[in-house]
């Protein structure tokens, strides 16, 4: 089957909270591939409630047998130097499915819905290592950590409480 033709059997829609226990599993799934700890700080019903509340929306792609074979995530968010920003949180396919396009169809779809909200960058996250600094590339995307030498910086969750309680 050409990369068309599998490209074509793939929905990519909006999730709804029905899909999203089968999201939080991709998410486990992703964790585990950049070797993040598996114990999540957020549990799967802390993440139900906030996408039920808008805190962040995902595309899903669905096979027409109904399985679930990628996702993304994004939120919007705001730099005082270009306006309004697109957060793309995730994007993850499962491993069988990956190199028949369906990562572009994700990453096409979901950066739609970022300009159709008026955004005018979008943002994302990738390690060092990880083979997707290539797909994205490809797609036009641009290392600001080479070109800028940017560095991200986060006050992790100790740290957090530390210096907003002690
Ligand atoms: C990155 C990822 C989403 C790509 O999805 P995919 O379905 O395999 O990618 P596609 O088949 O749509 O590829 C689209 C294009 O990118 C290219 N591409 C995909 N992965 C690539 C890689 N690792 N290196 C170079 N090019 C790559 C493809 O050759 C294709 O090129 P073409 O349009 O010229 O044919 C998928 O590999 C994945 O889920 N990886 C693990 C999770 C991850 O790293 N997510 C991103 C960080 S959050």
């Amino acid at each position: 089957m050409s990369t068309a033709e599998k490209e074509s059997i793939v929905t990519i829609r909006l999730a709804e909270l029905a899909d999203i226990p089968e999201v939080f599993q991709m998410v486990k799934e992703l964790m585990d591939y950049v070797k993040l700890p598996l114990n999540l700080m957020i549990d799967q019903e802390t993440f139900q409630k906030n996408y039920s509340e808008k805190a962040f929306n995902c595309f899903v792609a669905q096979t027409p047998n109904g399985s679930l074979v990628g996702y993304s995530a994004y939120c919007q968010t705001y730099s005082t130097y270009e306006g309004s920003m697109f957060h793309l949180i995730d994007l993850y396919v499962r491993p069988q499915q990956r190199g028949s396009g369906i990562g572009k169809q994700l990453f096409i779809t979901t950066m739609k819905k970022g300009y159709e909200l008026g955004c005018k960058v979008a943002l994302f996250f990738v390690l060092q290592w990880n083979p997707a600094v290539n797909f994205y590339k490809k797609l036009g995307a641009i290392n600001v950590s080479e070109k800028d030498n940017f560095h991200i910086f986060e006050l992790e969750s100790d740290n957090f409480n530390k210096l907003c309680f002690e």
